[in-house]
């Protein structure tokens, strides 16, 4: 029989953080709703279908969205910083999100600056990273900090365990890194960041206690990638054409059938890591609500 390893249900956890958000605005009697604008620019498959989860998760539980679509052909970098401006100074709006991938003639990190670090729910602007580097408050990037609620909500403790995140990112790998290491109980990990120059990947990848994928390579991690029992937490998502009536099925960077005998526990794909990020987003939209409405936040 294989090993019985446990699946670590992102979705779950995402509900009961939702479920805490809605219970919040529904008690709490705010003069009006949070409200987060979403910017997306172009129509590829994987964003609009992001952006429209966010959308709907943001309706169900109390919170106002505003999505503006742009033309890749026509919008350019400083357009793009313009619309973004003009969020910062409206009062009616707490959230700004520029949904990623950009044309590459945009520069993400240059949007991402512009954004008042106030209404910065992604957390990927200078001032945000840096307080999360300086372990200040600030808004902490959702995929990260959704691994982190995950890691709590199984009773996981990264303290003094050797975690390795194969991605480099902003959105994913760099304050994922800086989170696990911060001086605090969820902290205290010891973190080697893997990317596409590391050599000899499968030598570094087997030493990890925890295991963090994040490399877009569907099915790639097979058991030589992993210590036994091994924490698993899969952040890729990739869709693979499979013939079926939606055409893609999701896929995760870890070869499930090969690496679950194998491992302690494993996050899914899908309803893993996934409604997490979106979880944390609405998370960190009422926290900007609340900062600009001079509630506690
Ligand atoms: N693209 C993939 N993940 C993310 C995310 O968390 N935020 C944004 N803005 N874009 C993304």
């Amino acid at each position: 029989m294989s090993h019985p390893c446990k699946l670590l249900q992102g979705r779950v956890v995402a509900d009961v953080i939702l479920n805490e958000i809605k219970d919040e605005l529904q008690r709490v009697r705010f003069q009006r709703s949070p409200c987060v604008a979403f910017l997306r620019v172009g129509n590829d498959g994987a964003s609009v279908s992001y952006v429209a989860q966010k959308e709907k998760m943001a309706r169900s539980i109390g919170i106002k969205s505003i999505l503006k679509i742009f033309d890749p052909a026509k919008i350019t970098e400083n357009q793009l910083m313009e619309e973004i401006k003009n969020f910062n100074l409206d009062p009616s709006v707490d959230g700004i999100l520029v949904q990623a991938p950009l044309p590459k003639a945009i520069d993400f990190v240059n949007v991402c600056n512009t954004i008042a670090p106030n209404k910065d729910v992604d957390g990927f602007g200078a001032e945000n990273l840096g307080r999360l580097l300086q372990e200040k408050s600030g808004f902490t990037p959702c995929t990260p900090a959704g691994i982190v609620e995950l890691l709590k909500f199984y009773n996981i403790s990264p303290a003094g365990k050797h975690v390795v995140i194969v991605n480099r990112s902003l959105i994913v790998g760099k304050p994922l890194a800086a989170l696990l290491t911060k001086h605090s109980l969820w902290g205290n990990a010891t973190v080697t960041l893997c990317h596409s120059q590391s050599e000899n990947l499968p030598q570094l990848t087997r030493q990890a206690d925890i295991l963090v994928l994040a490399c877009g390579k569907p099915g790639h991690f097979d058991a030589h990638f992993v210590k036994p029992e091994a924490i698993l937490i899969d952040v890729g998502i990739t869709r693979v054409p499979d013939g079926s009536p939606q055409g893609y099925s999701l896929q995760g960077d870890a070869n499930f059938e090969a690496v679950s005998p194998i491992v302690q526990a494993i996050t899914p794909v899908p309803g893993g890591v996934g409604p997490l990020t979106v979880a944390l987003l609405m998370r960190n939209t009422l926290k900007a609500f609340k900062l600009q409405n001079n509630f506690a936040a």
